[in-house]
């Protein structure tokens, strides 16, 4: 299983020095609002690649009033060393070690895998495109880690285009390499996203029918319907730079890129009632999120050929009656990856009975209850 055997911080968030020795089973966290839950799952999700759970700056994880950077090192269950910080001497620069080692961010991405669930997540139904296409990037990323760089290429291009049209007089030669570098980025998001699309679709068929309910996705947007027909890289790079190239009119007056792979929704289905998931209701499109994130783990476990996920789940269990809470821990146990959760009391984890470890958690500490 993959799982964390030691975690220890420094100067992160509300955390000084902590170590935590773990024995590899899932891990209950639980204490009062402000102890530190989150702060303590955010800094495990450091070691995915990606800003981690609450998207922040590795600044603003700095503990305050702490001279230096912070550090998040972990122990794996093969006995791996892995760890990530702020690395002040460098200039603020995020560092990775393995065994020891300066390793890259990369390097990290094979060893670990990490899924998670947030609070804030909870009006992704509801919410504007930007809300959906950002989840649905986070599960990209979680099982292709160049999903990132690729977004960044696109959004760096897009400026540049974007600065292009806003000076009302576009050098077509200019205009057509920047575009060529959007589309070219873009068609590797629309194949990675339509990749992950499919993979969740499956996963989601072979999770057990009953307590989380199950979603039809699809994806709107061009680039990825056109990756979804089984269209090869080179004509969606065709498609997008066309497209591209025939809107500067249209986008100048607009100012902005008004089409292209920055604007896709992930549609979503909530099979048991056919009605879109944004009409849910609020505990639906709760359950409806968590059986997508066990969907995502499960799927990263069946592509086979890396490590089981892990997966933290921020206040998942609060909000679930006892005999939706017990179907959740029995999921996870058979996930194959360590679970993290978090709860304001232990009562709540009852259902785990002895797969799980507690944990208080009480103002910047942790201690190990059983
Ligand atoms: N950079 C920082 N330095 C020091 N403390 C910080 C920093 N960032 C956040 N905190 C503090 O960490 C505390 C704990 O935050 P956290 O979100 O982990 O609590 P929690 O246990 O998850 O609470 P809740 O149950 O309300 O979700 C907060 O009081 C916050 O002010
Ligand atoms: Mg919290």
């Amino acid at each position: 299983m993959t799982a964390v055997t030691r975690l220890s911080l420094t100067d992160f968030r509300n955390y000084g020095a902590l170590s935590l020795a773990l024995d590899g089973r899932h891990v209950c966290l639980f204490g009062a609002n402000g102890a530190g839950k989150t702060n303590l799952l955010e800094a495990v999700s450091q070691l995915g690649p990606g800003r981690g759970l609450r998207s922040a700056t590795l600044p603003e994880m700095l503990r305050k009033d702490a001279a230096g950077g912070w550090t998040v090192a972990a122990t794996l269950a093969n006995d791996q060393k892995i760890g990530v910080g702020l690395d002040t001497g460098s200039g603020a620069k995020r560092s990775v070690r393995i065994d020891g080692a300066t390793a890259t961010a990369s390097d990290l991405a094979e060893l670990v895998r990490i899924v998670w669930l947030t609070p804030a997540m909870d009006g992704v139904f509801r919410g504007g495109a930007s809300d959906r296409r950002r989840f649905l990037d986070r599960q990209v990323m979680a099982h292709l880690p160049d999903h990132g760089r690729a977004a960044s290429r696109y959004e760096q291009a897009m400026r540049e285009r974007n600065a292009l049209l806003e000076r009302g007089h576009v050098d077509p030669a200019w205009a057509d390499a920047i575009e060529a570098r959007m589309a070219e980025a873009g068609a590797e998001m629309a194949i990675n996203r339509a990749h992950v699309l499919e993979a969740l679709q499956a996963a989601i068929e072979t999770r057990p029918e009953g307590h989380f309910p199950k979603a039809d996705l699809a994806l709107e947007g061009e680039a990825e319907q056109a990756a979804l027909r089984g269209d090869d890289f080179k004509s969606i790079f065709e498609v997008l730079a066309e497209t591209l190239r025939t809107t500067r009119r249209r986008d100048m007056a607009a100012g902005r890129t008004l089409s292209g792979p920055h604007r896709t929704d992930l549609a979503t289905i909530h099979r048991p009632t056919g009605a879109p998931a944004r009409d849910a209701s609020t505990g639906q499109q709760k359950a409806l999120l968590i059986g997508l994130i066990l969907a995502s783990a499960s799927a990263l476990r069946a592509g086979g050929d890396g490590p089981a996920p892990l997966l933290l789940l921020d206040e998942a269990a609060a909000h679930l009656d006892p005999d939706r809470r017990a179907a959740l821990f029995d999921e996870l146990c058979d996930l194959g990856g360590q679970a993290w959760l978090t709860g304001t009391e232990a009562y709540m984890f009852e259902g785990f009975g002895d797969r799980a470890q507690r944990v208080r958690v009480d103002d910047g500490q942790a201690v190990i209850e059983g």
